[in-house]
């Protein structure tokens, strides 16, 4: 049994996240927790909302709501979307937690004693209409690097390149959108991390094995000249954590809070301290996750983001972590993903464009939406979103081959052999092909799954269900049963339990179904079919099950039309 500490990119708290950001960090790492604990692994899966900043204070002012309120609010409304969608997190945190208070400042304090952070007198944009600094997202403007002429402050939405406010060519304030701005001088912590990058490319360099899209944007930013410049960690705002050294004071630094770019991935670790607190336990029990001189040196750690946030986990929090030096987890792999386009453009959340995770739920439940992003997951490059291939996937796999499956298999025995598994008969040759066919396509799957490659092991999966489908076509029950129902009675006490075994594949894709096809078999017996043979015969006759609700349900073509209308507009 291994250690596996999975974390997935903490969603920012201003509003509710679209598809394209599930299927880009948290559904995608909840497959793997999923897997990962089916397999009777000891996992931790760590996500939490990244509160600080320009959008959390620009929002929550739209909102007319104090940023402490509005933070509070959002934060509930996100932890009940995530059960909606059934995110398996141990514990889903708040960057702005105390844990996370002490913890940023700790790691700053031991920054600045390894000589690694310099206190730089800078020259920041201030808005002479707002009478206050503009860093980050409250500036917009052209990029300097592609053009896009809504840039912010902080990065490129366009081109990904982070940016610094005073980069932005003809810049306005986001505020008022005034141009009446100067330049002003102000003081603030930076990041060494320059004299990081030795120890950093060694690092990316002993990664073999991660998927390139991840390396390729990591090398870039290393060898990209300004890639790995030494970045402030200090912002004038009120909205964040105060800046200290540990537990003491910063002199010159009162009123300035940490950059949330800094504080947010430490939150990995806050939440995890969260999660030993909201279970009353004591520290032992999360830095065992985190502290290679507590335990933590037999975890493998797994991160899951969209591509955007490549250059923060593969430079800027492993600096944070070295530099520290104290014996702290490194991210082990590192799995990123492409964009989720929607029908035609992008999903955009200050546009309204595209599905929301609220709007989602309230149109079907959510192993629909999991099955079909999972299924689609932007790997190897990105993907789109559209209401007919949506339609299609829904009708086609989850409807025809795994519901179908179900409903045919627990009717027929139902109506020839009552509610309990009969005892006729025995497997021949058809039912030993069976069993050694699937045995190795789970094989395939596994292998999949332990490579996290998302789309590949859906389609394992749903060849999975195919092969039981045409295992019952060809077997045809219910013909056999009218010459020698003993036979049929041995086809159906297999189907039955090749129902549970697709219970437990199914579970990381489509947790909801995967428990209604258990429950109808009336076990709980989630043990992994690691031996096939033996795990076909876990359903012994005499056992009674029940014929599930109507798993799946079709999507008509007129629900399609009426969807893809309600969900073009822009979100009110
Ligand atoms: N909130 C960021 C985003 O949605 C992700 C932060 S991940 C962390 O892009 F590591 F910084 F926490
Ligand atoms: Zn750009």
């Amino acid at each position: 049994m291994a250690r596996i500490l999975i974390t997935s990119a903490i969603p920012y708290i201003n509003g509710i996240k679209h598809l394209g950001n599930l299927v880009g960090s948290q559904l995608p790492a909840d497959l793997f927790a999923r897997y990962m604990r089916a397999r009777g692994h000891e996992v931790m899966f760590i996500c939490a909302t990244d509160e600080h900043g320009t959008p959390a204070e620009l929002a929550a002012a739209k909102a007319g709501k104090p940023v402490e309120a509005y933070c509070a609010d959002m934060h509930a409304v996100q932890a009940e979307l995530a059960r909606g969608f059934r995110l398996s997190f141990d514990h889903f945190g708040r960057s702005s937690s105390q844990r996370n208070h002490r913890l940023t400042q700790h790691f700053a304090g031991k920054l600045d004693e390894a000589g690694l952070i310099a206190e730089v007198s800078e020259k920041q944009v201030f808005s002479i209409d707002d009478n206050r600094f503009l860093p980050d997202r409250y500036i917009t403007g052209t990029c300097p690097n592609c053009g896009y002429d809504a840039a912010r402050g902080d990065q490129c939405e366009n081109c990904t390149k982070q940016l610094d406010p005073t980069d932005l060519i003809n810049p306005r304030s986001s505020i008022s959108g005034s141009t009446n701005l100067e330049v002003r001088e102000t003081k603030h912590l930076f990041l060494r991390q320059r004299s990081l990058r030795d120890k950093l490319e060694a690092w990316i360099d002993s990664k073999t094995d991660w998927p390139i899209l991840t390396t390729s944007i990591a090398k870039k930013w290393l060898n990209d000249g300004d890639g790995l410049q030494d970045r402030g960690i200090t912002r004038d705002l009120h909205w964040g954590i105060p800046v200290r050294k540990g537990d003491q004071p910063w002199p010159g630094m009162e009123g300035k809070v940490f950059y949330v770019w800094f504080d947010a991935p430490i939150e990995y670790i806050a939440g995890t301290a969260e999660w030993a607190d909201a279970n009353g336990l004591p520290d032992a029990a999360w830095e065992r996750w985190w502290r290679t001189d507590k335990g933590a040196q037999d975890v493998t750690y797994y991160q899951f983001m969209g591509k955007d946030n490549v250059p923060f986990h593969t430079l800027s929090f492993p600096a944070t972590i070295l530099g520290s030096g104290e014996p702290w987890k490194l991210v082990d792999y590192l799995k990123s993903f492409n964009y989720l386009n929607y029908d035609g453009g992008q999903f955009s959340t200050s546009q309204g464009r595209g599905i929301f995770m609220d709007m989602a739920l309230s149109i079907l439940p959510a192993d629909y939406w999991r099955w079909w992003l999972l299924s689609h997951a932007p790997e190897s490059s990105d993907s789109e979103f559209t209401w007919e291939n949506f339609q299609s996937s829904v009708n086609k796999d989850l409807a025809d081959v795994l519901g179908n499956l179900v409903s045919r298999v627990t009717k027929f025995a139902t109506a020839k052999f009552g509610t309990t598994i009969p005892a006729g008969g025995s497997f021949g040759p058809q039912e030993t092909a069976l069993i050694a066919d699937l045995g190795a396509r789970i094989r395939d799957y596994e292998s999949c799954m332990e490579a996290m490659e998302v789309r590949k092991a859906a389609a394992e999966l749903r060849a999975i269900w195919v092969i039981g489908n045409e295992y019952l076509q060809s077997a045809a029950p219910w013909t056999v049963v009218k010459t020698d129902p003993d036979r049929a009675q041995a086809m159906v006490r297999l189907s039955l339990n090749l129902i549970r075994i697709y219970a437990i594949l199914s579970q990381p894709f489509i947790p909801d179904a995967a428990a209604s096809m258990m429950a109808a078999m009336g076990s709980d017996d989630w043990t992994w079919p690691s031996d096939l043979p033996e795990a076909m015969r876990i359903l012994q006759p005499g056992q009674t099950f029940s014929v599930p609700e109507n798993l799946f349900r079709k999507i008509t073509d007129e629900e399609r039309t009426d969807w893809q209308q309600r969900f073009s507009g822009i979100r009110a």
